[in-house]
């Protein structure tokens, strides 16, 4: 898969990719991540990429030149152009695993008062990661693709996303490592029994408690 990221600060994207999953997954090219500035490609001769709203009104808005030219300098019948914004369809697992089996993704970060309206003639799917305005689409760009890059096949073992939150509307069980008492607190007996058919009853019942507990609109789903 390839992943474009189309920012006016590209520099905030350096480490994100450069440490742990995210870049061993770039390291034996299971991703490629290209960060593109899309001021490179405004044709004004100060390079501008905002301007005034019309009608008045406070900040600046993205104008359509520079970023139409962008995308159609890059975009090809396999690309799925992405913007972020808190306009957007809200994110949640299931589209992480849609995405991931893209070839290709265009992600489009916005900043300032927000987009030119006809900038969305050119995208494909808008994407809010959540009801709250951040100061741009950077962190909502990471999000995606930190969440993308873990489901494609390869990059982490299958097993470990089988039973991943959400999955399939229920959250994670319960899991605990060394030692058996800290503080007095111990770990459930049955996890040290052995018993393969017992634990993953425990599981599935720890599973069911904690979502029915903390998130009981997924079991309504
Ligand atoms: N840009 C600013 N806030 C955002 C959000 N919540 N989701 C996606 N893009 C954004």
């Amino acid at each position: 898969m390839k992943i474009d990221i189309l920012t006016l600060f590209p520099e905030m994207f350096a480490s994100v990719f450069q440490e742990s999953i995210i870049k061993r997954a770039l390291d034996q090219k299971l991703v490629e991540i290209n960060v593109i500035n899309f001021r490179d490609f405004s044709q004004d001769i100060h390079h501008k990429v905002d301007d005034t709203p019309y009608g008045g009104g406070n900040g600046m808005v993205l104008m359509c030149q520079p970023i139409y030219d962008c995308i159609e300098s890059i975009k090809t019948k396999d690309s799925k152009v992405i913007m972020l914004t808190p306009d957007g369809k809200k994110y949640e697992q299931k589209i992480a695993y849609d995405l991931s089996k893209e070839k290709h993704l265009i992600l489009l970060c916005g900043h300032y008062e927000g987009f030119d309206e006809r900038i969305r003639k050119i995208v494909d799917l808008e994407i809010s990661i959540g009801d709250y305005v951040l100061t741009g689409g950077e962190i909502p760009a990471m999000v995606l693709a930190d969440s993308i890059i873990r489901l494609i096949p390869g990059v982490i073992e299958e097993e470990s996303h089988l039973v991943d939150s959400f999955n399939d509307q229920l959250l994670d069980y319960e899991t605990y490592t060394k030692p058996e008492d800290f503080r007095g607190m111990k770990v459930p007996e049955v996890l040290l029994s052995g018993n393969h058919q017992k634990i993953d009853e425990f599981r599935k019942n720890s599973r069911y408690n904690r979502t029915k507990e903390r998130r009981p609109d997924l079991l309504k789903k």
